[in-house]
C-alpha cells in the first residue's frame, strides 16, 4: 500500500462547488486516492466512485474502511466514465446532484515507473490508465508513420518541434524498437536540445497519453452523458490539467447552454490558491469549471 498516493488538487474548492447536501447523491467519475469522494461523504454525501485504475478501487476502499464511519455512503466500481450512464444506473445513481471530473492520473500512476507516465523513470513505454487496453505507447512509437508521429505530437501535444522529434524517432527505431520511457525522453532531448522551464519530453508524454486513452473524445462523450444525468441545479464540476482538455470542457458548457440545460456557473475558470501551489507543484496547471443544470426551463 502506498501511503501518499495522491494528494488532491483543489479539494475544498471542487467539493464547495458541488454544494454538497446531506442525503444527496454524487458521483466521483474520477476516483483516484479517493480525497474528493471521501470528502463528500463527510459532508453527507452519498458517493459512488468510479476508476478504471483497480488499483484506485482498492486502495480506496480500504483508506474509507479506516477513515470514515458510514462508509456504506460510498460505493466504489472499476470503470471507465466512458459509461457513466450504465454505471450510474447499475447502482442507482441515475439522477444525481453532482459529478465531479478530477482529470489526468494520479500520483501514484504516475510516480510508478512500470506504468510508463513518467520521462522521468525508467519504465515500459505504457501509459494505459486501464490496462485492460490492448494499445500500449510503445506501439505507437514503434508503429505510426513519420507523418503520423508529427500530427499527433501536433494535435495533443501543441509541440512546435513535432516533425523534428518524429523523424529522431523514426531514425532511432530502425537501429531497434524503442521500449523504455528514457530511451523516448533521451531521443527528445538530444534532438530539441532545449532548456525550458518544462521538460523538453513533456508535450509528447501528453501526446500519447492522451492517445493511448483516447481522453479527449472519452471526455467529450462522458460530459454530454453526465449533464442528463444531473436533477434540478445538479452540477459539474471538472479539474482540467491542460489547455486541450480545458477546451473540450468549457466548449461543452457553452454547447449546454445554448441548448438550454442550464449555465456555466464560472466565466472564468478556478485556479489553485497560491498557498496550493506552493504546497503541490502538481496543481500548477490546474483549472476548475463548473456548471448547473436546470430542468425546469419552458
Ligand atoms: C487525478 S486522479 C483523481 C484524484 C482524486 N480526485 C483524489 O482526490 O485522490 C485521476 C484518476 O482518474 C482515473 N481516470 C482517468 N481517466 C479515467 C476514465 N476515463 N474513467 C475512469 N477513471 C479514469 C485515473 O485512473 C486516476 O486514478
Amino acid at each position: 500500500m502506498v501511503r501518499d498516493f495522491h494528494v488532491s488538487v483543489m479539494l475544498s474548492e471542487a467539493v464547495d462547488a458541488l454544494h454538497v447536501e446531506k442525503g444527496k447523491k454524487y458521483i466521483d467519475a474520477t476516483l483516484g486516492g479517493g480525497g474528493h469522494a471521501i470528502e463528500i461523504v463527510k459532508r453527507g454525501g452519498i458517493v459512488l466512485g468510479i476508476d478504471v485504475d483497480l488499483d484506485a478501487i482498492n486502495y480506496v476502499e480500504e483508506k474509507i474502511k479506516n477513515q470514515i464511519a458510514n462508509s456504506k455512503n460510498a460505493t466504489l466500481v472499476r470503470g471507465n466514465f466512458l459509461q457513466i450512464t450504465e454505471i450510474a444506473r447499475e447502482n442507482g445513481f441515475e439522477e444525481v446532484s453532482g459529478i465531479l471530473f478530477d482529470l489526468g492520473v494520479s500520483s501514484y500512476q504516475f510516480d510508478k515507473a512500470e506504468r510508463g507516465f513518467s520521462f522521468q523513470r525508467e519504465g515500459p513505454l505504457d501509459m494505459r490508465m486501464d490496462q485492460s487496453l490492448s494499445v500500449k505507447a510503445a506501439d505507437l512509437i514503434n508503429g505510426l508513420t513519420k507523418a503520423e508521429l508529427t500530427k499527433l505530437f501536433d494535435k495533443y501535444g501543441e509541440e512546435r518541434f513535432a516533425k523534428k522529434i518524429a523523424g529522431a524517432i523514426v531514425k532511432a527505431r530502425l537501429e531497434q524498437p524503442i521500449h523504455k520511457t528514457t530511451e523516448l525522453s533521451g531521443i527528445i532531448e538530444r534532438t530539441t536540445g532545449i532548456r525550458e522551464k518544462i521538460h523538453p519530453a513533456t508535450r509528447v508524454f501528453q501526446a500519447l497519453r492522451i492517445a493511448v486513452n483516447d481522453e479527449i473524445h472519452v471526455l467529450e462523450d462522458a460530459l454530454g452523458q453526465s449533464v442528463r444525468l444531473l436533477e434540478d441545479a445538479g452540477r459539474i464540476v471538472v479539474i482540467s490539467f491542460h489547455s486541450l482538455e480545458d477546451r473540450v470542457v468549457k466548449r461543452a458548457f457553452l454547447e449546454f447552454e445554448d441548448q438550454g440545460l442550464g449555465s456555466m456557473v464560472t466565466r472564468k475558470p478556478i485556479l489553485p490558491s497560491e498557498h496550493e501551489l506552493r504546497e503541490n507543484p502538481r496543481a500548477r496547471s490546474a483549472k476548475l469549471r463548473v456548471f448547473a443544470r436546470t430542468t425546469n426551463y419552458e
